[in-house]
């Protein structure tokens, strides 16, 4: 199947259009983030949607960026030394969800690639470490470890990927 990924502002729906779409994750709390409060917070943080390139009325999935910092004291003692004493920037994956009915089928990779290009895009711009991600609980944990997403010492459902990993990931695939 495919998909468009576009900011929710982009595809022109209203918010009450949007709260009356099913959307079903099966994780409330990032349901009702999507129907009550994604549009309002596009200035603080952008949501991207996929809609199905067969029936772009539909919103399969989703997720949300931001910038956001990390303590250093959360890494290694030998990654520590790279850095100064202060809070490292990061770019925040604040939710990601996929309605139930699209669920493994590839489209939480592809949006976690889609948010990866952002960061390396903005990368070239500002200075960002990584991409931070908050689980929801240990199951998610699961799922962005398999990406290479590791825990910080002081906070263990904080997990991040340095994007000098997913450059070399890239570069790697480019060359094969
Ligand atoms: C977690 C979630 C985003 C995954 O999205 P998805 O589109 O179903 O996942 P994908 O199809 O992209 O899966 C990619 C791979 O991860 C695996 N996977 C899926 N969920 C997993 C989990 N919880 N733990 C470990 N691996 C998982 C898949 O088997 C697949 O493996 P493969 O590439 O080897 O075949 C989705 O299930 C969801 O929205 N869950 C509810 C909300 C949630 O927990 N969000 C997490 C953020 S807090």
């Amino acid at each position: 199947m495919d998909w468009n990924i576009v900011s929710l502002s982009a595809i022109g729906r209203s918010s009450s259009s949007i709260r009356r779409e099913p959307f079903n994750s099966g994780e409330p709390e990032l349901d009702k983030y999507l129907k009550q409060y994604a549009l309002k917070n596009e200035i603080i943080n952008k949501t991207f949607v996929a809609l199905p390139s067969d029936n772009p009325k539909v919103i399969a999935g989703y997720y949300t960026c931001c910038m956001s910092q990390i303590n250093p004291t959360g890494l290694s003692q030998e990654e520590q030394k790279r850095f100064p004493r202060y809070p490292i920037p990061v770019m925040l994956i604040g939710k990601l969800a996929i309605d139930k009915s699209f669920q493994k089928m590839g489209l939480g990779k592809k949006l976690l690639k889609h948010a990866f290009e952002s960061a390396i895009t903005a990368s070239d711009k500002i200075g960002v470490y990584a991409i931070r991600v908050d689980a929801l609980h240990e199951k998610a944990k699961e799922y962005y470890k398999k990406y290479g997403f590791f825990e910080l010492q002081d906070a263990p459902l904080t997990l991040i990927l340095p994007l000098s990993t997913i450059k070399k990931a890239i570069q790697i695939k480019e060359k094969s």
